[in-house]
């Protein structure tokens, strides 16, 4: 039998997907059908992210979907009303083009992030909110493993804006008493994830360059550590953190539990798509310049609060990754 997470039934929820379109989202909106929710996605399909309409073609008959913005106050407050959980996935997801276009940058991770809160404190303050917080929030760690009360020195905006977007998330928490968390994710992968972009998460990128037959670049040697996590393990903590009122006000680590140095996830991947091989050339500046170093995070705290643990561990979550893509490859290469 396949193992599982024991998630409880969303029956009778209303739940608000934003970037339900994108990779985390769409997943999302997946399982909470399977749970009994009602879903609606909220998402501009922002070409410049990872959203695909692709993520949802086999659900489009059982949500709702709005086209819309998370810069825009009013849509927001209007998609907000009646909803027992919103779940935050929109942001703008590239670190280089955060680096490119500050503004825009700040405008979607930051000020969206307000707007959602703001418009929950005004117009529906029963429901709960999940936001998504990133790991390179962190920065250069300062030590080995990290966890949530490590500081936050983040090294590119992007990352700058999902740091400070989750003060907010924890400031709306606490003076307002607003039922909300932060689930902090680390390299995931899967599954419906822009994989043709090296914009986006290294190892989706790899796993497309591998699907195509195509050499993954590594840069340098590769040595540096990172924790990874199946897309299913990621749902499921922010699920969890949805259904159990002890996620209040805290902000939890979601990651794998075993780490990996670069060249080795570009490795296992070639090995279990079966196809493609690993290059490794000098480091290009512009990314040596964000580049963290070894990231290696611990989960204890998920685990000891929520009773949350990765199902999946990089080689498992390779091959559903592989047959989930060997159906439908092209939807994703546009
Ligand atoms: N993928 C990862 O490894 C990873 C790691 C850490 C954190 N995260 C966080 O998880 C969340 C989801 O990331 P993802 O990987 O699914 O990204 P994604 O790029 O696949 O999806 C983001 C979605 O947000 C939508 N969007 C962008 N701007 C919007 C706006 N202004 N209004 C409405 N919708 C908008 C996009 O159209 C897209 O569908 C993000 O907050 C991201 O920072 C992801």
């Amino acid at each position: 039998m396949e193992n599982k997470h024991l998630l409880p039934s969303m029956r009778g929820q209303k739940v608000l997907i934003t970037g339900g379109l994108g990779f985390i989202g769409s997943n999302l909106a997946h399982k909470c059908l399977e749970l009994g929710a009602e879903v609606t996605i909220f998402d501009c399909l922002d070409p410049r992210s990872g959203g695909n309409l692709f993520n949802v073609h086999d659900i489009r008959d059982s949500i709702e979907l709005c086209h819309q913005d998370i810069q825009d106050f009013s849509s927001v407050s209007h998609s907000i009303l009646n909803k027992n959980v919103i779940f935050n996935c929109a942001a703008s997801t590239s670190h280089p083009f955060s680096m490119r276009e500050p503004w825009i940058d700040l405008d979607v991770n930051s000020r969206g992030v307000v707007n959602l809160l703001e418009a929950i404190r005004r117009f529906n303050k029963q429901s709960c909110f999940i936001h998504i917080g990133t790991s390179t929030q962190l920065g250069k760690l300062q030590y080995d493993i990290a966890d949530e009360k490590h500081p936050e020195f983040p090294t590119d905006i992007y990352s700058a804006n999902k740091c400070v977007s989750e003060k907010y998330v924890l400031i709306y928490a606490k003076s307002y008493a607003i039922n909300t968390s932060v689930i902090r994710l680390s390299n995931v992968f899967g599954p419906r994830a822009s994989i043709h972009s090296p914009d986006f998460t290294f190892n989706n990128y790899f796993i497309g360059l591998a699907l195509q037959n195509r050499d993954i670049t590594v840069y340098g040697k590769g040595e540096q550590l990172r924790n990874v996590i199946y897309v299913d393990d990621a749902v499921s903590a922010i699920i969890m953190a949805s259904q159990n009122s002890r996620a209040n006000g805290e902000t939890f680590f979601a990651v794998g539990d075993e780490h990996f140095s670069v060249a080795q996830i570009a490795e296992q991947t070639v090995k279990q798509m079966g196809s493609g091989g690993v290059k490794y050339i000098e480091w290009p500046k512009s990314r040596k310049a964000i580049e963290i170093g070894d990231a290696i995070i611990s989960n204890k705290k998920i685990k000891e609060y929520l009773g949350w643990t990765p199902i999946d561990n990089l080689e498992s979550g390779l091959i559903k990754t592989k047959a989930f893509y060997e159906k439908c490859l092209q939807e994703y290469l546009r």
